[in-house]
């Protein structure tokens, strides 16, 4: 098999890759000429082109307009920028609604979305897809062999959903692909449940709009289905690129954490991972949860380098209020990608909009013109960024690895459970954040990961795990490995069915502990909890009614009927040690938790005694440290370092300033001042 084309094939000779998405279609050709001018004084090497210009490609079935992207394209590769071209299928033109209403989208309600705004187009479609191949055949017909494209960009943003009848058949056809018969379907859906026994395939309906709860195996499927038929539309624009332009990668643009797509299988079928990002500038959590994010990102990509397709430069314009960022927020912002492995920092979008939904929105040319704070901002960054080619490619090292999953995430928040206040993906923020905060690096992975590089692997929710999932967890502790395991966790099998039996049935063995009751706390007051033989602490929303089967108690409930109860186990399980947490501990509790598995586990963060707002990543040989708080802080440094971003010596310490970034290279050959050289007498 040859090896196919990733993030290295875009970033050799080019370095870190910088730019945005570049709509030239919105404005005259006058101006693309001081675009690519700005470009190059900017260091952009990368623009995306063509994301919404199906209208403009295709102005009526089957008739042709390539001679503005001809010039756009020579434009760029005569400027040396390379081009990131869309496939423009995420927007179809009104005609195609207008046409065919039955590639429009259909709601749960059975309503149909209409055209007008964009993605307005239903994945099971026969004649969408017979029309997107079309005009991306078109497309990477004309410019196999062009030099400015250097990545195709599928789609943008895949999310859409549909519940039309093309897509319940659809829906059926995949049914009956995973289940062969009506009978096993019948079963996975337990539909002696409520009298839903399906007879005939034909009765088998997508979960659209009902009177009450629907079937929760029903949805599950749903969610796997609807990722599915879209990452099938993915694949088929995808081949028709690869087998025109072999040597060009392909990606599409996720967005972080996003519930439709399920994120393990879509990367698998990319050459290049790629995420759009919008931190809320207001939001204390949001230098972590962005961290995590990233760190998602490099799980999807396997470790390699990914990109940021999209970020913002000031204040987006689709929240209900808009918060702009302050002076060195979006530097600070990229730097932190790149140091949780982007080798590409882009934004949305080059140019600001006069007209269309996003004339407010954030641009690298404000409306002000080049002459502008942000501008220069811009700029600088991008000048900055040719100063760091030598990170491009370097891997993030990690020692801890957290497991995620898209189909247990879908199944625990269906409607019917014991407490809607418990959501993956918070889970997964909660337990991150104390690692973040000690500069300890984590893969995020999925269940199914090979963990025995890991000393620690933390998971904070698996709702629903396979058996073999299970006996890989349960093999890894045995084999030396230190796993916490999170509240709720190991409840469903993979047909979202109960495991009964003492709860997690398929970990009790590891956990040395087991449950039989899940008990939602009142959400008024803290639960109250004690650490055994030491403080007491604060834990919150969820309790469990737990037994030590051989565990080790360590924290216990102290009211209530559950006081005296485990809440916190760790047992030791061959030749390592598994922890279960019955509850929800506050931040303060958590941390504390975390500490003690990293000591199980001999992890130690980047940098001992990182003052709070402080995130220290290591990239290669680069200690990354970016101050996210408000004040400044000194941060005492191991040995001597050169700063790559201010080409000068850090001693014994470095001075952040709010938003200040070091990205740190040991200093070859320049013992640390008090510590004796190598070799000295
Ligand atoms: C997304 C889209 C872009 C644009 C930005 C605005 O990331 O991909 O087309 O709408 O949001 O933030």
């Amino acid at each position: 098999m040859t090896a196919r084309p990733g993030m290295h094939t875009l970033t050799e000779g080019r370095g870190l890759l910088f730019g945005g998405d570049y709509n030239p279609e919105q404005w005259p050709e006058e101006v693309w000429a001081e675009d690519a001018r700005l470009m190059r004084a900017a260091g952009v090497n990368l623009v995306t082109v063509g994301v919404f210009s199906w209208a403009r490609l295709e102005p009526e079935p089957g008739v042709y307009d390539f001679g503005w992207l001809d010039r756009v394209l020579d434009l760029m590769a005569d400027n040396e920028i390379a081009v990131d071209l869309a496939t423009p299928t995420a927007s179809p033109p009104p005609w195609l609604g207008h046409r065919w209403p039955e590639t429009l989208p259909v709601d749960e309600a059975g309503h149909r979305l209409w055209y007008g705004s964009r993605n307005q187009f239903c994945p099971s479609s026969s004649v969408y897809r017979q029309r997107a191949l079309e005009i991306v055949t078109a497309l990477a017909d004309r410019y196999a062999g062009h030099p400015a494209p250097a990545l195709w960009h599928v789609g943008n943003e895949y999310g859409q959903v549909c519940h039309c009848d093309e897509s319940a058949a659809a829906f059926r056809t995949w049914l009956r692909d995973r289940y062969g018969d009506l009978g096993t379907l019948n079963d996975a859906w337990g539909t002696t449940f409520w009298s839903q026994h399906y007879g005939d395939w034909a009765e088998i309906l997508p979960p659209r709009r009902a009177p009450y709860i629907i079937n929760p195996g029903q949805r599950l499927d749903w969610w796997r289905f609807c990722s599915d038929a879209l990452l099938d539309h993915f694949r088929a624009e995808r081949d028709v690129l690869r087998e025109r332009t072999p040597g060009t990668p392909v990606t599409t643009n996720f967005m972080g954490l996003f519930k439709p797509i399920d994120g393990w299988a879509w990367a698998a079928e990319e050459d290049v991972v790629s995420n759009d990002w919008y931190p809320e500038p207001g939001s204390p959590l949001a230098p972590a949860l962005t961290a995590l994010t990233h760190d998602v990102m490099r799980g999807l990509a396997g470790g390699r380098p990914w990109l940021l397709m999209e970020q913002a430069t000031n204040g987006v314009n689709w929240r209900p209020h808009n918060l702009p960022k302050p002076p060195g927020q979006f530097r600070l912002e990229s730097l932190q990608a790149l140091a949780r492995g982007a080798d590409g920092l882009c934004y949305f979008q080059w140019r600001a909009s006069r007209f269309g939904a996003e004339r407010f929105h954030a641009a690298m040319v404000p409306h002000a013109g080049a002459e502008t704070r942000l501008h220069a901002e811009v700029r600088a960054h991008g000048q900055e960024l040719r100063g760091l080619g030598s990170v491009a490619g370097a891997p993030v090292p990690a020692k801890v690895a957290m497991v995620f999953d898209w189909a247990s995430w879908w199944a625990l928040e269906e409607r019917g459970r014991p407490s809607d206040r418990l959501n993956a993906t918070e889970q997964l923020l909660d337990y991150y954040v104390p690692l973040w905060e000690r500069g300890v690096s984590v893969d995020v992975v999925p269940p199914s990961a090979d963990l025995s590089a890991y000393a620690l692997v933390v998971v904070p929710n698996l709702f629903l795990v396979g058996d073999r999932d299970a006996a890989a967890l349960t093999a890894y502790v045995r084999g030396g490995g230190v796993l916490v395991v999170g509240p709720f966790s190991g409840v469903v099998d993979p047909r979202a069915h109960v495991r009964t039996g003492r709860f997690p049935a398929p970990l009790r063995e590891v956990l040395g502990a087991s449950g039989e009751e899940w008990l939602p706390a009142p959400l008024d007051r803290p639960v109250r909890c004690r650490w055994s033989g030491g403080d007491g602490f604060d834990a919150h929303t969820w309790t469990e009614l737990l037994a030590a089967e051989g565990a080790e108690v360590v924290a216990e409930f102290t009211e209530g009927d559950l006081a005296g109860r485990p809440a916190v186990t760790r047992h030791r399980s061959g030749e390592g040690v598994a922890w279960y947490v019955g509850t929800m501990p506050a931040p303060a509790a958590l941390s504390e938790l975390t500490g003690r598995a990293l000591a199980d586990a001999g992890v130690e963060g980047a940098l001992p005694g990182l003052p709070p707002g402080v995130e220290a990543v290591r990239r290669g040989d680069v200690l990354f440290l970016l101050n996210h708080g408000t004040a400044t802080v000194r941060v005492p440094l191991p040995h001597e370092a050169d700063d790559l971003l201010t080409g000068s010596l850090a001693t014994d310490h470095v001075t952040l300033t709010p938003r200040a970034v070091a990205a740190l290279r040991p200093h070859p050959g320049r013992p640390h001042p008090g510590r004796p050289h190598p070799g000295a007498s």
